[in-house]
């Protein structure tokens, strides 16, 4: 008789599937399969992973601390040292341009104006390409190289699509991004030209864009790497460990995040539950997503929630009522109808958090004002800043509670945005011809503008004389 060969312990990706997120069906699914909803009930799916579970949950924070200095590429990576926490196997092709690691600044004079005795702001800007999609981006296109993808495709704001264009380019796949035409900043159009994508403009708006990713999505050529595609989320959720590891594992009361497609607030929230589940950390922070006020419409159902029934997240409504003609100057997150509502709702209703709007005036002064804490971040971000402000006078964030907020963007993203912003000519929308549509400029409480001098040594001290008082 032969000798009985002892059988493989199966690999962290074997143990982990797709899971729908529709309680009710539960359906599960292998990781190679290329679908992005649930092919039996169509709603979104999520990375069910086989996580650690160490018998001293130390260990694992020992380990990742010791990875920051490494120089390996998967370790350098501010989502590969989580390798532990990600469904890819141990010898996964990892696709990395050195993201995460990203800085968690003080930021006094934020704290301030938010009426906070202190504020963390972790900056997502930091990534490679300036957002934080691109950690979501290095989990989803190793998965395309692994499902054997051809080309990555999605629908953006801009910044989905610059990330998207740097990774494909590093994965070696083709890239295609569908942009609503005109209403994406220079900077982040300039990046996908930049990185070899395909660009291809729509006329119509980012949630047009998004339908017709869908569409395309069935064609076995396609990978969507949009954030419905939950290999994106996986990547995401790293920023939640990088977090705690800044703050020392002291659980922050509050995270605050800018909510859009709400894919970010997913991951997020997805995130602390499995440092919960492992014994990282012994209670969840409450997660607040803002919204811009044109652009709302998971705030607006918030509002009308039945918090009894709903809480923890398991009563939730079926349908979302999307706002059909979004608007906002925060382009990154002029969304009507977000894909991963759902999700965000229940991490958001599981942390006790709140979902809340704020107005485009609120977002520009709170933009200016993580600017002169010289940290500075795009529109959207800034809706962070504005939300907590709000939450502080309402009495859901207290003066002395510890709050660190998710900034999305880099500043120079959307440089016109600033230009104008600080010269007075930041408005929303354009007049009507008949006058029945004023367009609504925002006078900016932290205006700045350029000065012209005249080209001598005198004009200019007496210049530097005036605003020295
Ligand atoms: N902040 C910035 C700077 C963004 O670019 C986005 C989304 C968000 C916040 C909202 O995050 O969608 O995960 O809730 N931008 C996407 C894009 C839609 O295409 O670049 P979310």
């Amino acid at each position: 008789m032969g000798q009985k060969l002892a059988k493989a312990a199966p690999s962290q990706a074997e143990k982990s599937a797709q899971r729908c997120t529709n309680f009710a069906c539960g359906s599960s699914y292998g990781l190679l399969e290329r679908i992005y909803v649930c092919p039996r009930c169509g709603e979104t799916l999520e990375i069910e992973c086989s996580l650690p579970h160490p018998s001293d949950p130390s260990t694992l924070r020992r380990s990742w601390a010791a990875k920051v200095t490494s120089k390996l590429p998967r370790d350098a990576s501010g989502v590969w040292r989580y390798h532990d926490m990600l469904p890819f196997e141990e010898n996964a092709p990892f696709v990395t341009l050195f993201e995460g690691n990203t800085p968690v600044f003080h930021a006094p004079r934020s704290a301030k104006y938010c009426g906070l005795s202190d504020l963390r702001l972790k900056h997502q800007g930091y990534n490679p390409t300036g957002s934080f999609k691109d950690t979501g981006m290095a989990a989803a296109m190793t998965q395309a190289v692994i499902a054997r993808a051809r080309t990555a495709v999605c629908a953006s704001t801009g910044n989905t699509s610059a990330s998207l264009a740097a990774y494909a380019a590093r994965a070696g796949l083709q890239a295609a991004v569908l942009l609503p035409r005109g209403q994406i900043s220079a900077g982040k159009l300039a990046q996908s030209l930049d990185y070899g994508a395909l660009v291809l403009e729509i006329d119509g708006n980012f949630d047009d864009c998004m339908r017709l990713v869908q569409e395309i999505g069935d064609d076995p050529s396609i990978y969507v790497a949009n954030s419905i595609n939950p290999f994106r989320i996986e990547g995401q959720k790293t920023v939640a460990f990088e977090m705690m590891e800044q703050v020392m594992w002291q659980v922050p009361d509050h995270v605050v995040v800018p909510g859009g497609n709400m894919g970010n607030s997913s991951a997020l929230g997805k995130g602390f539950q499995e440092l919960l589940e492992v014994g990282l950390i012994k209670r969840l922070p409450k997660l607040h997503v803002i919204q811009a006020e044109g652009a709302a419409p998971l705030a607006r159902l918030f509002a009308t929630l039945d918090r009894g029934k709903a809480a923890g997240g398991e009563n939730i409504p079926e349908t979302l009522t999307p706002v059909k003609d979004p608007q906002t100057l925060a382009t990154a997150i002029k969304i009507g109808a977000p894909v991963s509502w759902k999700k965000a709702l229940r991490a958001v209703l599981r942390s006790g958090g709140q979902i809340i709007s704020v107005s485009e005036k609120e977002i520009a002064d709170a933009k200016a004002m993580i600017g002169l804490d010289s940290i500075g971040c795009e529109p959207a971000s800034a809706t962070t800043v504005a939300g907590i402000k709000r939450l502080v006078t309402s009495g859901h964030i207290k003066h002395r509670e510890d709050v660190v907020a998710v900034l999305t963007g880099h500043a120079l993203k959307d440089t016109d945005y600033m230009i104008k912003y600080h010269s007075g000519a930041l408005s929303l929308g354009p007049a009507a011809k008949d006058g029945s549509t004023p367009s609504q400029t925002i006078s900016g409480a932290f205006q700045n503008a350029p000065e012209r001098v005249a080209a001598t040594k005198t004009a200019i001290l007496k210049c530097l004389d005036r605003h020295r008082s």
